[in-house]
């Protein structure tokens, strides 16, 4: 006779938790995490220029384009189910003061119009920031010495956004990190009349080595120096919930953590001390990484990225920005069918 085992999971040679693993279907019955491309934000990279589509080399698969692609780009994410994008701004000229960003022609600002109708049902977010448009590649404006001065930064930042939502953008993203940037927005907003346009706070923002193959994509490397002044450090998480708090005393209507992979903990921290819709960006790099190991069939990429978003949104977050958005959105339905 066999001694029977009896404790919390087991009994016999069976442990509770195995017995619910056998089938897909038991597997898929007690699943704690379910993605949806519905919870996906694909991020695009907008431009001057006819007919273009541009290959960003260390981001296969992502391209830089032209107005006349946004209908083409509509049409798949509708196809796929992927509902959202979020925008970001290639000028022809930069200056120091980032004029295009808050030209009502601008880059961003035409790519919005353009969206909104091919498709009127999309979600057009659009990435509030100066660095892609600035000579100097930083996030706001500059001091005479090379400090980049806050609040002078929060008018322009505020115009960019006004200038955003009357092409009619649906969600403002402010990803600069300046003090008091939310608060300068929402006022801004409220005061040309868009009340009820949500703004999507890159709340902990790290200074993140993540973001190189976007910096590319974007052609916003700092000409000099680096963000470590404004963005976060990556050694602190209770920092982050610290920046939470900011932004939605400020009245950020959804938070969000970024990078993503490397900072899952700070995810779930964010998560459990926020009542807010939480995003998290699965940034450029993350990206990068996937594409060249699954490039040299090192890793199954379809595999891979589902484990990677599941992770992310078992972590807390309910909204994914990512690039793998088609792709993912493609995986889900044909798991599911
Ligand atoms: C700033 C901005 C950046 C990203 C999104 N918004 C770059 C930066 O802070 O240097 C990075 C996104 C990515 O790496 O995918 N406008």
């Amino acid at each position: 006779m066999v001694a029977i085992t009896r404790n919390a999971i087991q009994t016999g040679k069976f442990t509770r938790t195995r017995r619910t693993r056998s089938t897909e279907t038991l597997r898929s019955l007690v699943r704690e995490t379910r993605l949806d491309p519905a919870q996906f934000i694909y991020p695009m990279f907008v431009t001057h220029g006819t007919n273009v589509r541009t290959p960003i080399d260390s981001m296969p698969g992502q391209y830089q384009l032209s107005l006349d692609q946004m209908e083409r780009e509509a049409r798949e994410l509708r196809e796929v189910g992927v509902r959202a994008v979020l925008l970001f701004g290639l000028p022809a000229d930069k200056d120091p003061e980032g004029t295009e960003a808050y030209a009502p022609d601008g880059i961003v600002q035409m790519a919005v119009r353009e969206l909104k109708r091919v498709d009127p049902d999309l979600v057009v977010i659009v990435d509030v920031c100066l660095c892609e448009y600035t000579d100097h590649g930083h996030c706001g404006l500059l001091t005479p010495t090379g400090e980049v001065d806050n609040d002078p930064s929060l008018t322009l930042l505020s115009r960019m956004a006004v200038t955003c939502a009357e092409a009619g953008a649906d969600i403002i993203a402010p990803s600069d990190m300046m003090d008091g940037r939310i608060g300068a927005i929402r006022e801004a907003l409220d005061e040309a009349g868009f009340e009820s346009l949500p703004i999507m706070a890159y709340s902990a923002k790290y200074a993140s080595g993540f973001y190189g193959p976007f910096r590319e994509a974007a052609g916003s490397t700092p000409q000099f120096g680096d963000r470590r002044g404004y963005q976060m450090d990556p050694a602190n998480a209770r920092e982050a919930r610290r920046e939470v708090q900011a932004d939605t005393e400020e009245w950020a209507d959804i938070t969000m953590v970024k990078p993503a992979l490397a900072y899952l903990d700070v995810i779930r921290d964010v998560r459990d001390h926020t009542d807010l819709p939480l995003a998290a960006y699965n940034v450029s790099g993350e990206y990068a990484m996937v594409k060249a190991a699954a490039g040299n069939n090192w890793i199954e990429e379809r595999r891979i990225v589902l484990e990677i978003l599941t992770a992310i949104a078992r972590a807390g977050a309910s909204i994914i920005i990512t690039y793998h958005a088609k792709d993912a959105a493609r995986w889900i339905r044909e798991d599911r069918a």
